[in-house]
């Protein structure tokens, strides 16, 4: 179940007043007064409009400027060094910050996070020019509101604007990122396919749900938001509540113990399936390897005391030689465990507690009595804690060997007793 996301409502009001507020300290023109701007604004077009410019360097996408979402502004104030004409061959960056530091964008950070990000941190570094400014994601003179489909950052866009440089194989070199692929990769998951495919603009997740808008942060650093689990819980609120009181939730949010699986280790990250997709990790075929690259790992389950032989035991069980050999209806992990839902069997609760048993393997044999299901699962039959298994197993080795060795005796006496018959 996907729950609704919350967007946060566009209060435009409540924004533009410390907006107006820095306009009038920086004793810039505000949107009414944009007949002064614009005659102001001539002067710099006779040199920067189109094929007529006068040397300027011409203004390319001066036409979309007439249309962003600042066309309330004149030239100069964004390009405050050009003030006085003739102006500087060299302008200077323009500072978005001076009119939209303390705005917030959808996540409730403020523009300003932006210094503090990877990007920004990257480009304050200085050593190239790689990183995310402003500009790469907004434009220049095109800027509009996240809500005009034609912004680079309204919903759809925003994958592509991200691509632009995650895709770029140069930058991804250079600065040993982690995801190779992230777009392509998107493009093919889940909510990929629900935001290009089924239009699903405001539900699906695009890069910045996982990641932040100004904040976005690099795996060392101290608030990467993508891998918790919090973060897509916002929009599937029931699987995060299930997942809370499960043994993995609640290691891993209560303790913060990263040995214990988040969404994005059962799930993958930028290439995530539905669970029905074959390739899926949590895919019925794949669940079993899902779980052991954990519950396999020596290292891993001493800390916790929890035997390695699980996955071992499965695929020597009947479920699990039925599902090698194809037969995906068979129960894997996940069937008899449950998957957000997973406790440990001593909790009455738990899927697999002895109590619940009937009624667990009751979903695909109707007929389960408390014999039935009374048998042990994870069976090593080497052991000899495995019981009735276990001697059996032994017994058809010596059943086996002494038939073997019986017929070798038989074949040497017959054989002798041919080349005796033959010499006589
Ligand atoms: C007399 C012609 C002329 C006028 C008027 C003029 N510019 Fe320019 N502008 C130029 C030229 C020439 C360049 C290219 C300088 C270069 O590339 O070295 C330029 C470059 C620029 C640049 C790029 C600067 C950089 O650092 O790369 C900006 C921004 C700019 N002008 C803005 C303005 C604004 C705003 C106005 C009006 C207030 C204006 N210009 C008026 C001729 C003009
Ligand atoms: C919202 C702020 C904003 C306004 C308003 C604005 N510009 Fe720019 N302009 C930019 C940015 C951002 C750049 C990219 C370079 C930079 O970061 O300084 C730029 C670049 C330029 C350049 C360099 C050539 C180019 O296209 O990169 C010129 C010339 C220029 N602007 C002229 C103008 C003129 C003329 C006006 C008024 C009609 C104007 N700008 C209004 C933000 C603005
Ligand atoms: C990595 C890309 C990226 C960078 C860098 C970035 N932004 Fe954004 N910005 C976005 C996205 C995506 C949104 C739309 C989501 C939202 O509304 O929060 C957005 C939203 C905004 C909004 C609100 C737009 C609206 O319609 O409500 C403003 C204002 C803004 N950014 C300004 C800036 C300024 C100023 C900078 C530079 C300090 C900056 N951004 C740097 C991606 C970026
Ligand atoms: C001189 C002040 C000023 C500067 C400098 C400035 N902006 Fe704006 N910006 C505004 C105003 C005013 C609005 C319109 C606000 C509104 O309509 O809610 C705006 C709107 C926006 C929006 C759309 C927000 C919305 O709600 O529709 C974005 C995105 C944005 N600016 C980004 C930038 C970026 C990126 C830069 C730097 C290249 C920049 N701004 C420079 C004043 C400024
Ligand atoms: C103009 C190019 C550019 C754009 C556009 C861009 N990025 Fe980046 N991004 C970079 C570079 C370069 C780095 C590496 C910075 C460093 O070396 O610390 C980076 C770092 C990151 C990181 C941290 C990865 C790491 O290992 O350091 C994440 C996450 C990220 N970007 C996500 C995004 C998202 C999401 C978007 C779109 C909203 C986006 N970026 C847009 C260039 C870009
Ligand atoms: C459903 C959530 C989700 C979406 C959507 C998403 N990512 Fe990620 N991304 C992750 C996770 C989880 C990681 C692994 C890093 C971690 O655990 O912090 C990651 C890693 C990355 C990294 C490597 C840096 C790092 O933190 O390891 C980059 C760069 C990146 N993503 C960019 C993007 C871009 C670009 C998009 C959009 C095309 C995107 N991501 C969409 C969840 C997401
Ligand atoms: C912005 C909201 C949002 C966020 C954040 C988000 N998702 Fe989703 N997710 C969706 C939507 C909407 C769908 C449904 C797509 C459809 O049915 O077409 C979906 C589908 C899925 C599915 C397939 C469900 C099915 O029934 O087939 C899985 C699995 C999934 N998401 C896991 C995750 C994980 C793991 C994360 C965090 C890394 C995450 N999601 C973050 C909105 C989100
Ligand atoms: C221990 C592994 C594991 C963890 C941790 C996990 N999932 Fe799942 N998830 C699965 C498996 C396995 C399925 C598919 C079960 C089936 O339908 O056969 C699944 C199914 C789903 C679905 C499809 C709808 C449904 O409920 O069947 C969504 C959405 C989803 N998970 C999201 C999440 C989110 C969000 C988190 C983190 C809060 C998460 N998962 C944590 C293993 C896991
Ligand atoms: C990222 C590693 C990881 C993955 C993947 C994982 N687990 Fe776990 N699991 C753990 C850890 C660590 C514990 C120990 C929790 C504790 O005891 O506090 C645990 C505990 C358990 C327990 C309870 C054991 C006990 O006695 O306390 C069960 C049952 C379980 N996992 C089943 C599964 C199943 C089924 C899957 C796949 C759907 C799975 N796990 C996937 C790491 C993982
Ligand atoms: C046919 C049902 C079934 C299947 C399939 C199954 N299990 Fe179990 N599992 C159980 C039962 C019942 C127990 C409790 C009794 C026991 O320990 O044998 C258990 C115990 C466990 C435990 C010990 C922790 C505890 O709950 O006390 C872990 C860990 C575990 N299973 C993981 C797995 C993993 C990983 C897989 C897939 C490779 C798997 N199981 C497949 C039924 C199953
Ligand atoms: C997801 C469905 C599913 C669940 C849950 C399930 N089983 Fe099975 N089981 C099967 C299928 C399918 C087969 C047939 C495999 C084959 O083709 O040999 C099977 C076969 C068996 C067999 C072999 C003999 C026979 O009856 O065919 C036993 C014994 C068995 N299951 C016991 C259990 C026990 C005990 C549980 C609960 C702990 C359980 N199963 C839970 C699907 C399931």
């Amino acid at each position: 179940m996907v729950g609704l996301p919350r967007f946060r409502p566009r209060l435009r009001m409540r924004r533009l007043i410390p907006g107006a507020v820095v306009f009038l300290a920086l004793g810039v023109i505000p949107r009414t007064l944009g007949a002064q701007a614009a005659a102001a604004d001539e002067k710099c077009l006779e040199c920067h409009a189109g094929a007529g410019a006068q040397g300027g360097r011409p203004l390319a996408d001066y036409e979309q400027a007439g249309i962003s979402a600042h066309q309330g502004l004149g030239c100069v104030d964004c390009h405050t060094g050009a003030a006085e004409l003739p102006h500087a061959d060299s302008l200077g960056e323009v500072d978005c910050l001076a009119c939209h530091a303390s705005e917030t964008d959808v996540r409730g950070d403020t523009i300003r996070r932006y210094s503090d990000s990877a990007h920004g941190r990257a480009r304050a570094r200085g050593i190239d020019k790689d990183a995310a400014t402003c500009v790469d994601c907004h434009g220049k003179h095109d800027i509009r509101g996240v809500e005009d489909p034609r912004s680079m950052v309204s919903r759809r866009n925003i994958p592509l604007t991200c691509a632009r440089c995650h895709e770029n194989n140069q930058v991804v070199l250079r600065h040993d990122i982690q995801a190779e692929h992230p777009y392509l990769e998107y493009e093919q998951s889940v909510h990929g396919k629900a935001l290009f495919k089924d239009g699903l603009l405001q539900f699906a997740a695009v890069c910045t749900d996982c990641h932040g808008v100004h904040d976005i942060q690099a795996p060392g650093d101290t608030l990467p938001m993508a891998g918790r689990p919090a973060t897509c819980g916002k929009c599937h609120i029931t699987v995060m509540e299930t997942y809370r009181g499960s043994i993995h939730g609640r290691l891993r949010l209560e303790q913060g113990d990263h040995d214990s699986p988040g969404c994005v280790d059962c799930h993958g990250e930028h290439g995530i399936m539905a669970p029905e997709s074959g390739a899926a990790p949590t895919s019925r075929a794949n669940i079993p390897n899902t779980c052991s690259s954990c519950h396999a790992d020596a290292g891993t389950m001493a800390r916790y005391d929890i035997s390695t032989d699980r996955l071992e035991t499965y695929k020597t069980s009947f479920h699990g030689v039925a599902q090698g050999l194809g037969e995906l209806n068979a129960a894997n992990c996940a069937s008899c465990h449950g998957y957000h839902e997973i406790l440990p069997a001593s909790d009455p609760r738990s899927k697999v507690n002895p109590a619940n048993m009937i009624k667990t393997c009751g979903e695909c044999h109707p007929n389960a009595s408390s014999n039935f299901v009374s048998g042990k699962i994870h069976v090593d039959p080497r052991q000899r804690s495995a019981g009735v298994v276990y001697y059996l197993r032994n017994a058809f080795i010596w059943f086996t060997l002494a038939v073997l060795v019986i017929l070798a005796v038989w074949t040497a006496i017959d054989f002798s007793r041919k080349l005796r018959n033959r010499k006589g």
